[in-house]
């Protein structure tokens, strides 16, 4: 039996819509190695994971180094040195007072924790999410979840969640057009806490740039005029950064693009560069509403993982990672905008950094263009890309890839997206 044929007798394969039909044996920085020997380039990172590039050599030294030491003990002893330090790390580079960390092991995981956590330090039961979003797999997250497609088969669902339209300014919910709109979205949330909820709302919770979604960055002064609604209603800003943290969108957590302070944020995937881990931290006040014996995840804190991700962000800092990103993206963003004036099929280019999405659209009216957007990751794929196709109607090419990229593979990318866009 080979791998594929493998896989379809023995791994529940529900994980994914399409599997790439290709079997991975290796990969180094912004490649990826298939068993046939064909080498592709990256331009999804292992969904937005690998940010510091495939077996990041500091990564693995600082990993292999702590196995040699302590590969698990869980969190009933201290140990050291991972856990403590990171958690100290996280506090520097994390925006505002936020400064606890829990660890966990998975993006779900530190949704479902911090919700608790939330509902705890308020004594409120309630959430506030956005349409289009994705939270993760649990109970919980799916609950807060956005997308009928990701929840599907899952209910029945956790009562006291309300849903507010997002900042898809491609399709306002509002039929507004940005800027005249006024941030109209963003002060509606004000109806949506007075029509639909109890009054009893624990956190609006976010994707502060949407990812599975179709990469939705909001208005830069989005948050701010969300926050006023927040404040006036005593409500935790609860923000997710599983995806669209570490350095992703061109700043080292994407919230930094809008110049506000969160109550509670998320953080994983590209944490440790592909170990796993997540966390979710808070200001003292609030992390401490969390009593000792409130809260344990077995593997979470793993020694391994927060030696990797300690190495990771030190990368990150040194090499200016998030910097290289946003200079990395506008130049590939526009290169694609141009690509867009002759391809109607190219209803949107949009993100920052290296948190890309190209919406595609069969006529004027933004039709979804679902299945041309399936035909294209093909064809790129055939061509030596591979990327994520996302969206609430599957129609958008999301590009996201390790950050070490060149800017020569990018260009290579959108060349091999024209013609894939022109083939069909
Ligand atoms: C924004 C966001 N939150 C949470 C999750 C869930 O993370 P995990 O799959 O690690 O549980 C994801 C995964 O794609 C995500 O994109």
């Amino acid at each position: 039996m080979d791998t594929i044929e493998k896989y379809k007798e023995y791994v529940n394969t529900a994980f994914v819509k399409s599997v790439e039909p290709i079997v991975v044996t290796s990969a180094t920085g912004s490649k990826i190695t298939g068993e046939d020997g064909k080498v592709y380039t990256d331009l999804y990172a292992g969904i937005s994971v690998v940010n510091a590039g495939h077996r990041n050599p500091e990564v693995i030294a600082a990993a292999k180094a702590q196995m040699d030491k302590l590969v698990h003990c869980c969190s009933y002893v201290y140990h050291v040195p991972a856990v403590a330090d990171l958690a100290e790390k996280l506090a520097e580079v994390t925006p505002g007072r936020l400064q606890k960390s829990f660890f966990g092991s998975g993006g779900a995981e530190a949704n479902e924790g911090a919700m608790r956590m939330a509902k705890q330090f308020t004594k409120k039961s309630e959430f506030i999410a956005l349409q289009g979003s994705f939270h993760g797999r649990s109970l919980a997250t799916l609950s807060i979840t956005g997308n009928k497609d990701r929840k599907k088969g899952g209910g029945p669902y956790l009562t006291g969640i309300a849903f507010h339209p997002a900042a898809y300014c491609y399709r306002c919910p509002y039929a507004k057009e940005y800027p005249a709109c006024d941030l109209y979205c963003a002060k509606q949330l004000e109806k949506t806490i007075q029509y639909c909820t109890s009054g009893n709302v624990a956190a609006f919770i976010a994707e502060t740039i949407m990812g599975e979604g179709g990469i939705i960055m909001p208005p830069k002064e989005y948050y701010k005029e969300i926050k006023k609604v927040l404040d006036k209603y005593e409500i935790l800003l609860f923000l997710d950064e599983v995806q669209c943290g570490f350095g992703r969108s061109g700043k080292l957590f994407s919230i930094e693009h809008y110049d506000v302070e969160p109550d509670i944020m998320t953080m994983a995937k590209g944490i440790a560069d592909g170990f796993p881990l997540s966390a979710f931290i808070a200001r003292p006040e609030i992390a401490d509403s969390f009593r000792p014996g409130d809260h344990l995840s077995t593997f979470g804190g793993n020694p391994v993982s927060c030696a990797a991700a300690l190495a990771n962000i030190n990368y990150f800092q040194r090499e200016k990672l998030p910097e290289q990103a946003a200079r990395k993206g506008a130049k590939v963003l526009g290169e694609l905008r141009e690509l867009q004036k002759n391809q109607p099929l190219i209803g949107d280019v949009r993100g920052a950094g290296l948190m890309i999405g190209i919406e595609l659209v069969t006529d004027k009216a933004k039709t979804p263009a679902t299945a041309e957007a399936g035909k294209v990751r093909a064809a790129m794929r055939e061509k030596g890309f591979l990327i994520g196709v996302g969206g609430t109607f599957g129609n958008v090419l999301r590009w996201q890839p390790p950050l070490v990229i060149s800017s020569e593979e990018l260009s290579a990318a959108v060349a091999a997206l024209a013609a894939c866009l022109k083939a069909l």
